[in-house]
């Protein structure tokens, strides 16, 4: 399998990065594993002009990053989501990433599944809920199954996951990715 882990903080050492890290470490033993970190592309948001469905190659006019990036999703079998949460939703980096997904560009992918590594400051249940709504809608309009998710509440202030059973459970879902 290849999995490509879209990891949505610019907080480098942050609490994504380390949960991400994680999950990576365990998918390692059985796959090829990339990390893709907004803290190292520069990629513009998509600005709705829709002339990536009248271009040959389908792809967006903007020359940035997100070629790259691009090239890289083509191929994953699996994609990650880390994001902390940002006014409970994805970081705006990380929603500039997913909706330049938008050009039919992406009809070439294979990915076959998702998964979510999620933080947040706060410890109320709800805290998840409307990205965990956007992420079963992302699921089920294209056909991708649920590799898993890891939700880690209560934790701000940068490397404040370090000693979480979350890391041990990341890594264990990364290791459980055949
Ligand atoms: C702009 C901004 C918005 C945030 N919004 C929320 C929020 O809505 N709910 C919450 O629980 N935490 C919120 N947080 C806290 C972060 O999710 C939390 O500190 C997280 O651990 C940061 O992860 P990182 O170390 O990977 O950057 C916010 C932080 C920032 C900087």
């Amino acid at each position: 399998m290849k999995i490509a882990i879209l990891v949505g903080s610019a907080r480098k050492g942050g609490n994504t990065d380390l949960l991400a890290h994680a999950f990576a470490a365990g998918a390692a033993e059985h796959n090829e594993v990339e990390l893709i970190s907004v803290s190292n592309v520069h990629v513009n948001p998509c600005i709705g002009c829709n002339v990536c469905r009248k271009r040959p190659n389908h792809d967006c006019f903007q020359q940035d990053d997100m070629c790259v990036i691009h090239e890289k999703l083509k191929t994953a079998d699996l994609i990650v989501f880390a994001s902390p949460v940002y006014f409970y939703g994805l970081t705006a980096q990380l929603k500039a990433i997913v909706d330049r997904l938008h050009a039919p560009i992406r009809n070439e992918f294979q990915v076959k599944k998702l998964a979510l590594l999620l933080v947040a400051a706060d410890t109320i249940p709800e805290v998840f809920d409307s990205i965990l709504i956007q992420y079963k809608s992302v699921l089920s309009y294209f056909h991708l199954a649920d590799a898993g998710k890891v939700l880690v509440r209560g934790v701000e202030e940068k490397g404040a996951i370090q000693g979480n059973p979350a890391l041990d459970e990341a890594r264990a879902l990364g290791q459980s990715i055949l």
